[in-house]
């Protein structure tokens, strides 16, 4: 069976898209273990209501990496759960090289911009306040950068007049519930390659 790890600090909300495409749409996709580094994170729940399996690892040291220790503890979790891919969903830390050798060209994420237009934090509000007509959400490949790798899918939200943060995240949370289950469906079926920057879809 096709094993995702799922990576995620806040609401959760992608990871449940993900849980309730696997069930609905009934594909071999098992979901091995959710990992958070915030004990609050609403992701533990959904996940523990779902049976899945749940760890949280805090990074005490850091706030925007977790520290080359940690991260080896990620990793460990992760290989000793047999997952074939990393799902980052909403999780707030940048990983390093290490981590990233650790499972080459299997760590995926969701950014909600249409990348590499506004990467970084709040992209929806980057994309409001610069005043483009058009953002999504951008599904990708994990490299050593920051939002930079490899674009899987990508979805368009349109920016409407009357548009605050929260109106427009929402919007684009919408779209990031069909493309990352969608997504992780296709490299499960093996449907996707990369050739250097280029990702190509069966
Ligand atoms: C999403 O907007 C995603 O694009 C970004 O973090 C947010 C996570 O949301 N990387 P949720 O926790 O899945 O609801």
């Amino acid at each position: 069976m096709f094993t995702i790890g799922v990576l995620a600090s806040g609401k959760g909300t992608n990871l449940q898209a993900i849980i309730n495409y696997i069930k609905e749409e009934n594909i071999p996709i098992k979901i091995g273990i959710v990992i958070s580094d915030n004990p609050n994170s609403m992701a533990l729940e959904r996940a523990k209501k779902e049976g899945i399996k749940t760890i949280c690892i805090p990074s005490y040291r850091y706030k925007t990496i977790l520290g080359d220790d940690i991260e080896k503890e990620y990793v460990k979790v992760l290989k000793e759960n047999n997952v074939d891919l990393v799902c980052l969903a909403g999780f707030m830390r940048v990983l390093k090289k290490t981590f990233i050798k650790s499972f080459p060209n299997k760590i995926i994420n969701i950014h909600p911009s249409l990348l590499p237009a506004f990467p970084g934090l709040e992209a929806w509000k980057q994309a409001l306040e610069y005043g483009v007509k058009f953002t999504g959400c951008t599904v990708h490949f994990v490299d050593e950068g920051v939002d930079t790798g490899p674009i899987i899918l990508q979805a368009v939200v349109p920016i409407l007049p009357d548009d605050t943060p929260e109106t427009l995240h929402k919007r684009i949370q919408e779209k990031e519930h069909i493309i990352y289950p969608l997504a992780i469906r296709l490299i499960s079926e093996g449907k996707v390659s990369i050739v250097g920057r280029k990702v190509y879809i069966k």
